[in-house]
């Protein structure tokens, strides 16, 4: 069986592709899904990719990652830097976790520097576009699959 990796997006991120695109690129959220699904099945990974809009329903998600998934990649989106409760969900799964920004956060907002996600992660990804997404399943499959 390969390894199961949950992909995992936070809120606003269903608007990719006409939000903001001098930031976030023109590529949809689905491109990106399509694109996770491609490196996966090279990789030799299986993912479930989702997003929501509603923090209840990523803690869930991310409370049942436990035992289950060998990995996590999350673009927390905003509540990157205002979550506590995801940060403690994420500590509390057990399972690593790679966080991924599309933007370069550092480069953006002084309220975008922090994240409660990044102390927590093994890594942080930030500004290489849809391609972090690649870049982290890939650093899965290096590690889980040795
Ligand atoms: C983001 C950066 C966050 O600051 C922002 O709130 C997002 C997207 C990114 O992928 O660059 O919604 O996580």
């Amino acid at each position: 069986m390969p390894p199961l990796v949950l992909v995992l997006n936070g809120p606003n991120l269903n608007l990719l592709g006409t939000r903001e695109p001098a930031t976030y690129g023109h590529e949809t959220l689905a491109d990106i899904a399509a694109l996770c699904g491609r490196s996966a099945e090279k990789l030799g990974l299986k993912i479930e990719f989702r997003q929501t809009n509603h923090e209840g329903e990523l803690l869930d998600w991310i409370h049942g990652a436990r035992a289950r998934c060998a990995g996590i990649v999350i673009n927390p989106a905003a509540w990157t830097h205002t979550s506590v409760a995801i940060r403690d969900a994420l500590v509390a799964s057990e399972v690593p976790v790679i966080e991924v920004h599309l933007s370069n956060v550092h480069a953006r907002e002084a309220f975008r520097h922090h994240s409660f996600v990044s102390p927590i992660a093994k890594a942080v990804l930030a500004g290489f576009g849809s391609h972090g997404y690649h870049l982290a399943l890939e650093h899965f499959s290096h590690t889980l699959k040795g």
